[in-house]
Order: C-alpha cells, then structure tokens, then sequence
C-alpha cells in the first residue's frame, strides 16, 4: 500500500477515537520491530525521522527506501512517514520531496531550532510551508507553545530539538485562543501543543500531578478547536523497568520520570491523535542490550545483540497500540494517493474548522 498522509490517518482516528503513536526511527531494525508489533495488534503507525537522521545518521535515500520497503512487506498496516521537528522550508519541502507524507514545520523555535520564536514568524512560516506541502498533498504538523518544563522553567533543550534556557508560563502552555486563530490562519492539519512534556529521559523530578501536566490545558485546546488533530510531543513514559533494566546492567542513570501512559490516554479523550516516542524506544533497545551483552559475554555476531533489542522494543510498542486503542484499525484504512489529497485540499474540503469562541 502506498505511505499514507499524517492527516487522512489522523482523520480517521479522530473519527473512531483513538491515538497513533509516532516512533522516531533511524534504522532498518526500529522500522522491522515496530511494524512486526504494529501487525500483531492490526495497527496503522506514525515513523518519523528527525533533521539528525535525515542529514547525518542515516539519509533520505536510506530512510526513506526502508520505510517503503515496509509498505510493500506490510500492505495491511497503513503507515505515515513524517519528519519531526522541521526547522524551515527547506527541511520540510525536502522531505515531501524525498517521500515524506507529511513534515512537522516547528515554528515555535526560529531556524535555529533554539530559539523560541513570536506568533508572527510562526504564522508566516508554517503558513507557507502548509500551503506548499497541500499543492502536493502531503500533511502539515505545527507547534504553538514552547516545549519545556512546568516544575522549573526550563526549555527542552535536552536531546533532539528544543529551545535553550528559561522560559515563561505562559509560553510553557498553549493559548487556546491563540491555537484557533493559528490554525485558522495556517491551515495545518494538526498542532502541537505544549502542556508541560519536553524530549528526553528527565521529563518530571518526581511523578507529575496537574501542576506540572497539565492535560486540562489540552481539554481546554479541544474545547476550543474540537475539530483539530492535537499532538503531544515528548510523551515517552520513561518506564521504571527499563531504568532498572538499564541500571542493572552498567547504565547509571539517574532516577526520573516521564509521562504516564493513563495521563495520555486521557489526553487522547481530549483530541490527542498523535503521540511522539523516541526516548521509551531508545531505553527499551539500549537497556536490552546491556542486558544480553552481560549475559552472553562469548557472543560477538551484532544480530543477536540487535535481535535482543528488537524484542524489546515490540513489547513496548504493542502495549502503546492496545493503550492508545490504536490497535484493529490497520485494515479498516486504505491509503489515498497523495495527488488525491492535492485534489482534496484545492476543492476546500479540508480546511480547518474551528468553531467561534
Ligand atoms: O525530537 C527529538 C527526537 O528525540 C529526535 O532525536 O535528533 O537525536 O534523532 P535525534
Ligand atoms: P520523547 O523524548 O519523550 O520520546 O519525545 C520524542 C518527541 O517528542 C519527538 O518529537
Ligand atoms: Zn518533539
């Protein structure tokens, strides 16, 4: 089957209300795992690639060839091949070009990817980027508010993309009415909010509480836009029995805490649709590792150090497709040409619609 658009399969999810998650890959073995669990549970899935991947570690040609091979190995389970985390034109109509359907344009940051931006640029930006990517049909992600820390104030900058140093409430939780007027105006298909997660494995100094997640800003958002895919970024749940995995074996990394999986599902009753996982995918692989390392110290062919890791990650991913109710809509979604999508977006028929305040 043809590599479906973030917004078809968003618009179904949102139709049968459920969540997709969206694994952050770099190689043939996380694409394999994730769609071997995503078959089992009879799931569609979100593979994303970040600006790292796509210019230094892996490439386009590599990733974006593993990703369609999938496809064609796996015609029952529809999948998105998004980038995350767009800097700039450049980095998103590269991407569609290369065979990407869909392109996160983070324009909360400026090209820098550092730092935080105003409305203006971001408007401008990731309106542009939405009208050029619909001419062809491929999807648009954006992001109003700023990643980071509601317990300290601390930007995001921690692994991946993320803005630098302290930041103010008010830009740490999106605007509900600034997020209406956003999407009206750009016309993504759908949005990123900030509502207290941030990249990495060092979310929450303790478990979070309404104070430092805030879900009710993502239910005030969906009362505000209740047509609008919302997504939620840095939504790994840094299980505890991957950081005693990872411990147990050598690692050393300090205690912490992530998103609990019950706290996206409810974010999920509220619009969430898509839900961003790379640091639960590299602990579940990194930690397995360690651990076959230090069980199998005469083994030294590099396929069944990965083989471990891959095992791990499909437990961790299947438990998301049951969680996020993702899991039986594999084979209910027929993928629609990207050109079809074109036609779709010039007649109008999926604009945004977002209801008056
Ligand atoms: O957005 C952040 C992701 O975790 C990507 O991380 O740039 O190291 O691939 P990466
Ligand atoms: P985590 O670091 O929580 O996995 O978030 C990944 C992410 O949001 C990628 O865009
Ligand atoms: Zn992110």
């Amino acid at each position: 089957m043809p590599l479906i658009t973030l917004r078809q399969l968003l618009d179904h999810a949102a139709e049968h209300d459920y969540g997709v998650p969206a694994f952050n890959i770099s190689n043939m073995e996380q694409g394999l795992a994730i769609i071997n669990a995503a078959q089992a549970c009879d799931a569609p899935v979100i593979l994303q690639a970040s600006l790292n991947v796509r210019y230094d570690y892996a490439g386009d040609r590599m990733i974006v060839g593993i990703v369609q091979a999938l496809a064609d190995m796996y015609p029952n389970n529809p999948i998105c091949l998004h980038q995350d985390h767009g800097h700039n034109e450049r980095d998103c109509i590269s991407a569609i070009g290369a065979g990407f359907t869909s392109a996160m344009m983070d324009g909360s940051l400026m090209g820098d990817g550092k730092t935080p931006s105003n409305y203006a640029h971001n408007v401008d930006i990731t309106g542009r980027v939405a009208k050029t990517a619909h001419w062809i049909g491929a999807s648009i992600e954006g992001e109003l508010g700023v990643l980071g820390s509601l317990e300290t104030g601390d930007a995001a900058e921690e692994d991946g993309s993320g803005a630098k140093g302290k930041l103010a409430r008010d830009q740490l939780l999106t605007d509900p009415d600034q997020a209406a007027q956003f999407v009206s105006e750009t016309k993504v298909d759908a949005l990123a909010i900030a509502c207290g997660t941030s990249h990495g494995a060092y979310k929450f100094t303790r478990a979070p509480d309404g104070d430092t997640l805030s879900i009710e800003q993502i239910e005030a958002i969906h009362k505000r836009l209740p047509q609008t895919h919302l997504v939620m970024h840095g939504s790994s749940s840094v299980p505890q029995h991957l950081q005693d995995l990872i411990n147990e074996f050598g690692g050393e990394m300090p205690q912490t805490w992530g998103v609990p999986v019950e706290e996206i599902e409810r974010g999920i009753r509220y619009g969430v649709r898509k839900v961003n996982i790379d640091t639960d995918c590299r602990m579940a692989m990194s930690g397995s590792m360690r651990r076959f390392a230090k069980e199998n110290p005469q083994s030294f062919d590099p396929r069944a150090f990965i083989r471990a890791a891959m095992d791990e990650l499909e437990i961790l991913v299947r438990d998301r497709f049951e969680r996020f109710g993702t899991a039986g809509h594999g084979r209910k979604i027929k993928s629609i040409p990207v050109a079809q999508m074109a036609q779709r977006y010039a007649d109008g028929t999926l604009d945004p619609v977002v209801t008056p305040a």
